[in-house]
């Protein structure tokens, strides 16, 4: 079964092609950022405007890479939400619409379901059951997973997401937006030592995060030190520290309590280098195993949501083929049943 995956939920227009017998055959993404960097921040109506400019070349830029014709698809995938209610209008207008001229089914994505199982787009995936650290702007928990569809939530953040704390330690450093790559590439000229950070719930005896604390911690230093190159480098050195090892720390918890021995990684803060050091070397000698997926399907890409789609179309049975459509903005992943 080929299915035509479309993400449109934020600042990237992805689109992949992805096929049952033969996995994942091509895959564009176009990306938003420099049209957003001037504004410092995502803004909605040039986001929907944009993803209207690139979904159809796009389209038709991976029909191309795999040799195939529009009349080859079989489903189509797309991301219902959560999201930007316009940029998610945008790839549900064009998925339903391009269905119901192709005449074949839809299936409705869950974002944050594509994040969770883009891992598995790997080389020698995880057998479920396994661990999901899912670590992106929005998000920061711990799931076991069963199957597909079957989250059980283990903790999360009380406050920030991983990523927004990346973003906002960014702000405050003044750096450029997106904020995790920004301070993450500052840390590499940081020092160990110069500076140390609390390391909120780490001990906390649960799966929780909380990372709030953290981006006051850095607005204090910040504030009673000068802004040069130097002591900025510092600081990001240690907050990049601080936020590695608790994930790592609580990741480690999460397979200790769950007795499972696979992790897998998702989220635009799995792209992390210094988070993939830790959770490498803490897994390896626990005997455990740590999965992510490649770099660029860490962020959003059309990829994680063909590939999604195509599971959950695969297992349903009589598939949805009336094209009338809503988005969800705000959806939570607990309300995901397993497909049947
Ligand atoms: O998953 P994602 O693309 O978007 C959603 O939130 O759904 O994640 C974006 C987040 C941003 O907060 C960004 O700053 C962070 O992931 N991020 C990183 C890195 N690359 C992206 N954080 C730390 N280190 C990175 N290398
Ligand atoms: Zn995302």
């Amino acid at each position: 079964m080929l299915v035509l995956g479309i993400e449109s939920s934020c600042d990237e227009t992805g689109i992949a092609l992805y096929d049952t017998e033969q996995g994942l055959l091509a895959h564009a993404l176009h990306s938003q950022i420099e049209m957003h960097s001037e504004y410092g921040g995502v803004v909605p109506e040039l986001a929907s405007r944009d993803h209207i400019r690139r979904a159809l070349p796009l389209i038709q830029k991976v029909l191309n890479d795999a040799k195939l014709a529009l009349s080859d698809i079989d489903g189509i995938a797309y991301t219902q939400g959560p999201g930007l209610s316009g940029a998610l209008l945008v790839g549900t207008c064009i998925a339903e619409s391009l269905a119901f001229t192709l005449n074949v089914p839809t299936i409705g994505v869950h974002h944050l379901e594509g994040h969770l199982l883009a891992p598995l787009l790997e080389e020698n995936p995880p057998q479920f059951p396994f661990v999901a650290l899912l670590v992106s702007g929005g998000h920061t928990q711990l799931m076991k997973v069963t199957s597909i569809g079957e989250y059980e939530l283990l903790g999360d953040t009380l406050d920030d997401a991983a990523g927004e704390a990346f973003d906002k330690t960014a702000k405050l450093l003044g750096l450029d937006y997106p904020g995790g790559p920004a301070v993450s590439k500052l840390a590499t000229q940081g020092r160990k030592g110069r500076f140390k950070l609390p390391r909120p719930m780490i001990n906390s005896g649960d799966l929780n995060f909380s990372f709030s604390g953290l981006k006051t911690a850095v607005l204090t230093l910040a504030n009673q030190h000068d802004s040069d190159l130097q002591t900025k480098a510092d600081i990001a050195y240690e907050f990049q520290e601080a936020v590695t090892e608790i994930l790592t720390v609580k990741c480690m918890s999460a397979l200790r309590e769950t007795r499972l021995d696979n992790l897998i990684v998702s989220g635009g803060v799995g792209a992390n280098k210094r988070l993939r050091e830790q959770l490498n070397f803490a897994t390896k000698r626990k005997l455990c195993h740590v999965h992510y997926p490649r770099l660029e399907f860490c962020t959003d890409n059309g990829a994680m949501i063909a590939f999604a789609g195509a599971m959950r179309l695969k297992a349903l049975q009589g598939n949805k083929l009336n094209h009338s459509f809503t988005v969800r903005p705000r959806w939570d992943l607990a309300e995901l049943q397993k497909p049947q």
